[in-house]
């Protein structure tokens, strides 16, 4: 029995070695036809459906119907464990798909998982090599199908077919099982894949976000901590300094040379100090605090051009929606990035801020009419540690569930462009 079930398990993998699934000897115009049919419904299925679950149970919907099978299922292949349990069954009590697992090797399912060969047996109520004999005759199984689920060689799973009555199964069978086989066995190794990147972002945007989070709080204490001392110092020396210069002043003291000194000395400790708050809030921007995004955004950027001789131009509207701070503070530091990217590289002579609600979408957008970039050279920009401005802006936008993009070319300006979903936000309150 064993040994003669070995043999059509090993001709029918020389079989698909000679044919590769073109035609099957002895099979029927019809068959053929059904064959196609079966197939291109998985695929249908597989490109469909993004469920793994919803995909299984058509697979082995379509190898039921058209082995004219009553019961079966697909058992998957823990890894970790090396177990085999049912994912999918149809026709069979849950205590079967519930109690019936296995490790592989042991029993029929765990050969297949084992060899990756198909396994047939013509009835499985006397097979001796079976797991659980009590299920098997509980469930009153008797022809007995089980193919491997593969990709890449690699055997994921099995799928098991059934017939309440002792059969033997025809080529045709066992090829058409073996191509629904090999058809999930792609979807079940598709869906890991895709499970460990959607794992794999999530664990990134994480560590992103507690990049962020400490990095703002190491913003704030610096701010702080030059607020409270490098600032204050300054500005008492400042003072002094002024003081000094109206006693040198009001003692008459003639030596220009002392008094040049004593007013360029003064007039750098002012310097200094301007440059300290600038830093101090560039650092930490209370003015969103006080002020809210709009009016803190033209404020700050209206601050850091005066100085550098370009023109801002704002098209910006109240936001009626309740932004979170860690939400406004993020698009502020875009604007920050963005402004800094601009008086950095632009060569620019305009920027326009705009800031509007559309549809349910707070558009935030910076555009310069500077001399642009060539994007695709981020990558290279990159390896050399330059261009993780931009990125990091990204990053941030994503961890807010915002969009963004940048619209550059050498010569034609650069436009940063975020796009921050309001819906179910709340209507900020009319005072
Ligand atoms: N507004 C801009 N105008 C011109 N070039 C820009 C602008 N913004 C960014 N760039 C170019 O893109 C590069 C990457 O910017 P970014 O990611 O902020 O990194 P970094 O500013 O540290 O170089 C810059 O080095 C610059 O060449
Ligand atoms: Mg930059």
């Amino acid at each position: 029995m064993e040994r003669g079930k070995e043999e059509i398990t090993v001709k029918m993998a020389k079989k698909e070695a000679e044919d590769d699934a073109v035609h099957i000897e002895g099979t029927s115009e019809e068959e053929e036809d059904n064959f196609i049919i079966a197939i291109s419904r998985v695929s249908a299925a597989i490109s469909g459906l993004g469920n793994l679950d919803a995909i299984l149970s058509i697979g082995l919907d379509t190898a039921l119907k058209s082995l004219d099978g009553k019961a079966g299922g697909v058992m998957l292949l823990d890894e970790e464990s090396g177990f085999l349990s049912y994912r999918v069954t149809s026709g069979l009590s849950e205590r079967y798909s519930e109690e019936m697992f296995m490790k592989t090797g042991q029993g029929i399912a765990g050969k297949v998982a084992q060899s990756g060969k198909a396994i047939l047996v013509d009835d499985i109520s006397a097979e001796h090599n079976a797991t659980r004999p009590d299920l098997i005759s509980l469930e009153g199984l008797r022809a007995f199908v089980s193919v491997p689920l593969k990709a890449n060689e690699k055997v994921l799973g099995v799928m098991n077919i059934t017939s309440d009555k002792p059969r033997t199964f025809s080529q045709r069978d066992i090829y058409m099982c073996k191509s629904i086989g090999d058809q999930l066995g792609t979807a079940v190794e598709q869906s890991r894949l895709n499970e460990r990147l959607r794992r794999g972002r999530e664990r990134y945007r994480q560590l992103a976000r507690r990049v962020i989070v400490a990095q703002e709080k190491e913003r704030k204490k610096i701010a702080r901590d030059l607020h409270d001392e490098t600032s204050q110092i300054l500005a008492g020396l400042a003072l002094n300094l002024q003081a000094l210069i109206e006693m040198a002043e009001g003692k008459d003291i003639q030596d220009r040379q002392f008094m040049d000194i004593l007013k360029k000395s003064h007039s750098f400790t002012v310097q200094i100090h301007t440059e300290v708050s600038r830093i101090i809030a560039d650092l930490r921007p209370t003015q969103l605090d006080t002020l809210g995004l709009v009016a803190a955004i033209r404020q700050y950027v209206n601050s850091i051009v005066v100085s550098q001789g370009i023109k801002v131009h704002f098209d910006m509207e109240p936001i009626e929606k309740h932004l979170l701070p860690e939400e406004e503070l993020s698009l502020f530091r875009l604007v920050q990035g963005a402004v800094g990217n601009i008086i950095q590289h632009s060569e620019a002579e305009n920027i326009v801020i705009f800031l509007k609600q559309q549809d349910d979408n707070l558009v935030l957008s910076v555009s310069d009419d500077g001399k642009g970039f060539e994007i695709e050279k981020l990558t290279e920009m990159r390896e050399r540690g330059r261009g993780y401005g931009l990125l990091h802006m990204k990053e941030r936008m994503t961890l807010i569930g915002a969009t963004c993009n940048v619209q550059t070319q050498p010569g034609k300006g650069t436009t940063v462009k975020a796009f921050f979903p309001l819906s179910g936000k709340a209507t900020v309150k009319e005072d």
